[in-house]
């Protein structure tokens, strides 16, 4: 009995003390559901992976990096010279209405307006970032 009510204890402190681990596993379900959301809706034009064949830029550490930034791609003028960053909110933006958000852009307009949906494909583009991009300053 003793032992049991031990083990209880140890149990019920493991749950209790683990939202970190319940955080984690939603974070994995997030990114998993995204790598799907992506492989459908943006794969066919990027690569995750930098050192594949992409029609478009590839998205590997996309994440926090300025835009127009992968060398040797023949990015629009309005893209090149947008100056602006690709953080979360701005991916959303982009997802959402990339020809409204960046008039001139050759990439074809996506509309991904659920917002479950956007935070998803994030979740796996942020896995897929593995750089520190604060560093590139360009
Ligand atoms: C039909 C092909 C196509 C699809 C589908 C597509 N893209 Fe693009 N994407 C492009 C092209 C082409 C560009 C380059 C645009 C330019 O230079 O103006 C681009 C550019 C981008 C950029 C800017 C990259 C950089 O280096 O600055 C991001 C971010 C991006 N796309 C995200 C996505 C996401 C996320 C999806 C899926 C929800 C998606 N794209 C779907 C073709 C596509």
């Amino acid at each position: 009995m003793k032992f049991l009510a031990r083990t209880l204890s140890f149990a019920c402190l493991a749950f209790v003390a683990s939202p970190a681990a319940a955080d984690t596993t939603f974070e994995k379900i997030k990114v998993e559901a995204g790598e799907k959301l992506y492989n459908s809706e943006c794969r066919k034009c990027h690569a995750a992976d930098a050192s594949g064949p992409s029609y478009g830029p590839p998205l590997e550490n996309i994440v926090g990096r300025g835009a127009g930034m992968v060398q040797d791609y023949d990015y629009s003028t309005s893209l090149e010279a947008s100056g602006i960053v690709w953080t979360p909110a701005a991916l959303r933006a982009w997802m959402e209405d990339n020809d409204g958000f960046m008039p001139g852009t050759k990439m074809r307009h996506v509309g991904i307006e659920d917002r479950t949906v956007q935070d998803f494909i994030i979740a796996y583009l942020t896995s897929i970032t593995t750089q520190d991009n604060a560093a590139i300053s360009e």
